[in-house]
């Protein structure tokens, strides 16, 4: 098993007096679990949300509420803290902590310690939307973003007063993607733009009706959120319609069909490092859509659909870039990948064979084979499909050095 994505990192944690403080707890939790150091500090009205000792438990240190306390040697050592952080983290922000740190006023203990951190900040704000749209707010976080801060928009929603609007914490996922994200800047694909595709692309047959396949998009997902993970810069081209979330720090496409998909694969590639096709592009497609639902009255009870060949998008693609194919096969697994590897000018093909409940399409896991245009064979274990991911991004790392 490999470390967890953010093992060595130590995350302070603000939690200010908002609403959504209870939030913070599940945070805390969710950091911890991928591994993360986190110290959390909280306002005082934070800690009429919540008490302190849930943070504590959770963390098993100290929690900063009160840098005067004589016995609080933590608070002595806020400083040393700070500049331990690779990220401070502030969520939920409440209007009136956005404004604190806009200002540097500090008067509360995540202003104090927002002064002595260099780490990047991550702000999470939090609150009724009317105070969100407010102009206050709204320069307040300009500032903070001019000055380097990454905020983290609040959603659309129900709000804790009732009404709807923007103002809602954002969804943890999506904190969690952005903190990921943002360590991950120094990591070692830094600097470098890598091109994914996922999913199984859909051939309109009529309004109504696709022709697609068995792909869930996972394995492309897994490979875009490890390369962000490691700095890239990452776009992903994607069949999976919401609620399948991409990973925040991911520059999204959607799309449907393999023409829609070449097109932003080409537009995609320019100036990119790398492009990984995980995608499972249909090979045919209906060769024109019906413009309306087709009925069943035909008399004989037989439709035929006269399919065409779609475009090979790897082959397509003459960009200078690293091309990483995958190989989805249910027989002769090993000389179909070749025969692609060959075909498309890919360095690299994964190949794994779909029809083994380990490695097929929907699993967790994947056991691919990778194949080198060197003529290179590497049989690689099950793994969960993160992993094959890192494994595979070693390789295309290897080839971009
Ligand atoms: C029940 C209740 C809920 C509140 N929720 C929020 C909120 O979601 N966002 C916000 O900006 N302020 C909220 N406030 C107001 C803040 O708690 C208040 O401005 C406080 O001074 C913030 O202090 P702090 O930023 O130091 O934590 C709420 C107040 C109360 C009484």
């Amino acid at each position: 098993m490999s470390r967890p994505p953010l093992s060595g990192k130590t995350i302070v944690l603000g939690v200010s007096g908002s609403i959504a403080a209870y939030k913070a707890a599940e945070l805390t939790s969710r950091l911890l679990q991928l591994g993360a150091a986190v110290q959390v500090a909280m306002t005082p009205a934070a800690a009429r949300f919540v008490a302190p000792l849930t943070f504590q438990s959770l963390t098993h240190r100290p929690v900063i509420t009160d840098l005067f306390a004589p016995t609080s040697d933590i608070a002595v050592d806020h400083v040393a803290l700070a500049q331990q952080a690779d990220a401070f983290v502030v969520a939920p922000a409440t209007a009136n902590t956005v404004a604190a740190l806009a200002h540097w006023l500090a008067g509360n203990p995540g202003a104090t310690l927002a002064l002595s951190v260099s780490a990047p900040m991550i702000l999470c704000p939090a609150m009724e939307h009317n105070m969100f749209d407010h102009p206050a707010t709204q320069a307040n976080l300009a500032l903070l973003k001019q000055r380097g801060a990454v905020i983290v928009e609040p959603e659309e929603g129900r709000l804790a007063s009732g009404l709807v609007g923007k103002g809602r914490l954002a969804d943890l996922d999506v904190i969690i993607g952005t903190v990921r994200h943002v360590l991950g800047l120094s990591g070692d694909l830094a600097g470098r733009r890598i091109v994914v595709t996922a999913g199984g692309t859909r051939e309109p047959v009529d309004p109504v009706r696709f022709i697609t396949n068995r792909s869930s998009g996972k394995m492309g997902h897994a490979i875009a959120e490890a390369a962000r993970d490691r700095g890239a810069r990452v776009t992903l081209i994607t069949t999976t319609p919401p609620p399948v979330q991409a990973a925040a720090g991911v520059d999204v496409r959607r799309v449907a069909t393999a023409l829609e998909m070449q097109a932003a694969v080409a537009e995609a590639v320019r100036g990119a490092d790398a492009l990984i096709m995980a995608a499972a592009v249909a090979d045919y497609r209906p060769a024109a859509a019906a413009p309306q639902k087709i009925k069943k009255r035909n008399a004989d009870g037989v439709l035929e659909l006269q399919l065409v060949r779609n475009p090979d998008i790897l082959a397509s693609v003459d960009a200078p870039v690293v091309k990483v194919g995958f190989a989805a096969e249910t027989e002769n697994v090993l000389e179909n990948a070749r025969a692609k590897l060959l075909e498309k000018g890919l360095a690299i093909i994964a190949a794994n064979d779909v029809t083994a409940p380990d490695s097929g399409f929907d699993a967790d896991t994947n056991r691919v084979t990778i194949i080198h245009a060197s003529g290179d064979v590497e049989a690689l274990p099950t793994m969960p499909k993160i992993e094959v991911a890192h494994a595979l991004l070693d390789r295309v790392k290897a080839l971009l050095d």
